[in-house]
């Protein structure tokens, strides 16, 4: 059977069994994954002074790294790197949409990046990537005194840790 979920962090819908490991969209923890008729739309959220520089320095981290799988992407050297690095694109610009839609923006233009021909370069780069992200969404989360703010910076900085392990496994 299956049921209607929506994500509590990207907001994108689901009809699945249950339980769902993760969001196959934006890779947050299934446990965010709510029946429909408990999900809340938050919308603009109202933060502070930092949580808006926060959120705008992770939109742009998530906007870079995006452009970035879609580099790798299209470079990919075999099906099994080609997948993940798909995902992770497709990912990135989910979380993207988390952090515009918190600040009220539009999503910007995806920046113009490079990237390797080599997968293994791109994993190496997109690691290094991964790393600055969690490192900046765990001080983030820490600092942030509005609570919608801070489970947004853990559930994707949880999401990147996934990617991390994800890119130390394939490389
Ligand atoms: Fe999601
Ligand atoms: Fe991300």
């Amino acid at each position: 059977m299956l049921h209607p979920y929506r994500c509590e962090i990207c907001g994108e819908t689901y009809v699945g069994g249950y339980p769902a490991e993760r969001c196959p969209y934006c890779g947050a923890a299934g446990k965010n994954l709510l029946p429909a008729a408990e999900w809340i739309n938050y919308g603009k959220i109202e933060m502070c002074e930092q949580s808006i520089e926060d959120c705008k320095k992770a939109l742009e981290l998530e906007m870079t790294n995006y452009a970035y799988y879609k580099c790798a992407t299209a470079k990919a050297q075999t099906q099994v790197t080609q997948t993940i690095f798909k995902r992770f694109m497709k990912q990135e610009m989910e979380h993207a949409e988390v952090f515009s839609k918190a600040l009220g923006f539009d999503l910007p233009e995806a920046p113009q990046v490079t990237c390797a021909n080599e997968d293994v370069t791109n994993m190496e780069e997109s690691n290094k990537h991964e790393q600055i992200a969690i490192k900046f969404y765990i001080e983030a989360a820490n600092r942030a005194p509005e609570e919608r703010i801070k489970q947004i910076f853990r559930s994707i900085a949880e999401v990147e840790n996934e990617h991390l392990i994800t890119l130390n496994m394939y490389k």
